[in-house]
């Protein structure tokens, strides 16, 4: 059974730290994936690190909610191309959001659970997950990387899904 983490806050600093790879496959790490993925959907994220529940290992999980949901160990970017700039929110930065400038297109290799490699392209808003989530584990957060502050309710609905990036109090 899947349980509850808590997110940490941008100010703690254990997410402005690098994450170290996973090397071992078992049930430490299951629990975990299957604890994020829980805290993901309860938080009502597209994409959740695991330094966000201050543990800085290279795990990640997504759901755009248009591709499914992803879970990754050791991911790397490994080709990209192109440049968008999009609004980017985060479960650990409540009630702030900037504009950050992202590859369009990336291909991402990766891991599953079990340590199988695996592949997956990726582009426009899931693209942008992916590379927001995977900064996590070198301790950015997209406040360090935005070109611009913008103020949640200013913005138009052009891009619904990233509502699901805002943090919420309980
Ligand atoms: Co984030």
């Amino acid at each position: 059974m899947a349980n509850l983490r808590r997110i940490i806050m941008e100010d703690d600093p254990l997410l402005h730290l690098g994450s170290v790879e996973v090397k071992r496959f078992g049930s430490t790490l299951h629990k975990l994936l299957d604890d994020m993925k829980e805290t993901m959907y309860h938080a009502d994220g597209v994409g959740l690190a695991a330094p966000q529940v201050g543990i800085n290992k290279q795990i990640i999980v997504v759901d755009d909610r248009e591709h499914g949901f992803y879970e990754m160990v050791n991911p790397r970017i490994v080709q990209e191309s192109g440049v968008e700039l999009g609004i980017e929110f985060c479960l650990s930065v409540p009630g702030r959001g900037g504009k950050v400038p992202r590859a369009t297109e990336i291909t991402v290799e990766y891991q599953d659970r079990y340590g199988a490699p695996h592949t997956l392209e990726a582009s426009g808003f899931f693209a942008r997950v992916f590379q927001h989530e995977i900064d996590h584990l070198n301790g950015i957060l997209f406040t360090d990387v935005m070109i611009e502050e913008v103020r949640e309710q200013a913005e138009p609905a052009e891009e619904p899904r990233r509502k699901r990036i805002v943090g919420r109090k309980k």
